[in-house]
């Protein structure tokens, strides 16, 4: 990508050697687990204790630590007598409570934020946990170490550069659970640096431009149409939300073919929206609500990050990823309220609000998926409404889905992620407020405003499961929280992720 002279991510190793063994480790983190009479040492403490010459408990005692989630005691070590590695300069004590998946994560992403400036840092935090478990904490260290800057002298601190998961086997399958947790979260990092790339930088012919360097990484095929192809395809929602901008629309598509598919080997289409900066248009934002909106490309950012990674997952169905970028700008040749666009497809929509332009540009999206495409399954991601910050605030997701299975399938995927998604209803009384008075819809239809923007939505999706993440309040952390860092968060790719690397993605899914 080209993103000059950012941090990258610890790399990861495995080693069956317990934590002091590891030589060159600046740095020994072992686990302290939540218990009824205090907190408990986990697996490597014993080991530890051994060389070094420390009151653990009264240590623990004097921090009051309790082996809660994500609390770090760090401790220097000043004598370095007696040790295997000689190198070592202090151990840590990570909270990881009752080392379940999600402690696991955060207590990683703990140990991160400990951890930056250091070399290498050898944890037992794996030794106890199974595939899940190791999955979890991978993400939680690497999407804990995340930065992004442009800052002339480089980045104000550097992740831990090097990170062994010790006392734990490095058989195949441990190393392929640790292969992909490294690919999710990786999507997860992508993700994130997309979502911050300032709009200067990041216009709709820039997101083409990472779209083709991803195709030509992972091995996916790449089509990018450019504003007259959109114009002469009919495609009027993405056209006419890129018409006020200097820097004109694309859509873009990305298609993934697993290895051995079959004629009947089913499809999935992922929809990211993917506005480069959303100023509103004439229904111009207030200053402050306009501040993030570089962001509102957050849900395009998550289908590349997305498809990247498929491979590497191992994803055993088709996935065409869409993307219908464009700069909702203000300008004498912006679109203005009670405008039409008559969509891809030709279903025409009333523009009575230019605010309102996500669902604009994706319902031309799923129209063309459903009539080119015709996939089993339509997904789609975008940072849309801000009704659902009010409904769910900042840290889950809503989605709304036409079938039970697929929304039970992205509602536990959400959850094994650690990006929870609540279901919201697709409320069949509200259809009416969509109506306008010259054109098949109103795209500002009212409150309760993601459900109209969802029901919105849903004429284009030609009756096929469809499930809509509504990621407005989550594609934004107001402060570091566990795996989440202050700013982007990438919200879905991970999800996603856990979906489409299941064995049967469409299980039970009406098709
Ligand atoms: N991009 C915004 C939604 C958003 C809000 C994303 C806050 C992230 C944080 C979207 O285009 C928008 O402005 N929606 C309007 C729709 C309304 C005019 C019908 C909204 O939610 O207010
Ligand atoms: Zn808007
Ligand atoms: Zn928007």
């Amino acid at each position: 990508m080209a993103l000059p002279n950012q941090v990258s991510p610890p790399q990861i190793a495995l080693s069956s050697a317990a934590p002091t063994g590891v030589l060159g480790a600046d740095a020994v983190a072992v686990p302290l687990l939540t218990g009824d009479e205090g907190p408990t040492l986990g697996p490597g403490a014993a080991e530890l204790l051994d060389e070094i010459d420390l009151d653990v408990f009264a240590l623990l005692e004097h921090h009051k630590a309790t082996g809660k989630t994500g609390e770090v005691v760090e401790h220097p070590v000043l004598s370095r007598e007696g040790l295997t590695n000689d190198g070592l300069r202090s151990v840590l004590f990570v909270g990881v409570g009752q080392g379940s998946p999600v402690d696991l994560r955060r207590a990683g992403a703990a140990l991160a934020r400990r951890t930056k400036n250091k070399e290498t840092v050898a944890t037992s935090l794996a030794a106890l946990s199974d595939d899940a478990g190791l999955r979890a904490l991978v993400e939680g260290l690497v999407l804990g170490s995340f930065g992004f800057h442009r800052r002339s002298e480089g980045a104000k601190e550097q992740p831990v550069n090097r990170v062994v998961l010790a006392g734990v086997s490095d058989a195949p399958e441990r190393q392929q659970a640790l292969e992909r947790a490294l690919a999710l979260a990786g999507a997860g990092w992508m993700a994130r640096t997309l979502a911050l790339v300032p709009a200067n930088e990041k216009n709709p012919a820039w997101m083409a431009e990472r779209a083709m360097e991803i195709a030509e990484s992972s091995g996916l095929k790449v089509r990018v149409w450019d504003e007259k192809q959109l114009a002469a395809e009919g495609f009027g929602g993405i056209v006419g939300v890129g018409q006020g901008s200097a820097n004109p629309p694309r859509l873009i598509r990305l298609d993934y073919t697993p290895r051995g598919a079959r004629r009947n080997t089913p499809h999935v289409v992922l929809v990211g929206k993917g506005i480069t900066f959303d100023t509103g248009g004439l229904s111009i934002k207030p200053a402050e609500a306009m501040m993030n909106m570089k962001r509102d490309m957050t849900g395009g950012g998550v289908v590349l990050a997305v498809m990247c990674a498929l491979a590497d997952v191992d994803c055993p169905v088709r996935v065409t990823g869409l993307v219908p970028a464009a700069e909702n700008a203000v300008s004498g040749s912006a679109i203005r309220p009670g405008d039409v666009v008559r969509h891809y497809g030709g279903r025409t929509s009333e523009v009575r609000n230019t605010d309102a332009e996500g669902r604009l540009v994706m319902a031309d999206a799923l129209a063309y998926a459903v009539s080119e495409v015709k996939p089993d399954v339509l997904v789609d991601v975008a940072t849309l409404t801000g009704a659902m910050k009010v409904a769910l605030g900042q840290r889950t997701g809503g989605f709304f889905s036409t079938d039970e299975a697929l929304a039970d399938l992205i509602a536990t995927a959400g959850a094994a992620a650690g990006e929870p998604l609540w279901r919201m209803p697709l409320v069949e009384d509200y259809e009416e407020r969509l109506e306008s008075k010259v054109a098949d819809a109103d795209n500002a239809a009212g409150g309760p405003g993601a459900i109209t923007a969802a029901l919105f939505l849903r004429h284009f999706t030609g009756g096929l499961p469809w499930a809509h993440l509504d990621i407005a309040s989550v594609g934004d952390s107001p402060v570091d929280a566990f795996e989440w860092t202050s700013g982007a968060t990438g919200f879905g790719a991970r999800a996603l992720l856990h979906w489409l690397e299941l064995r049967e993605p469409l299980a039970g899914v009406t098709t």
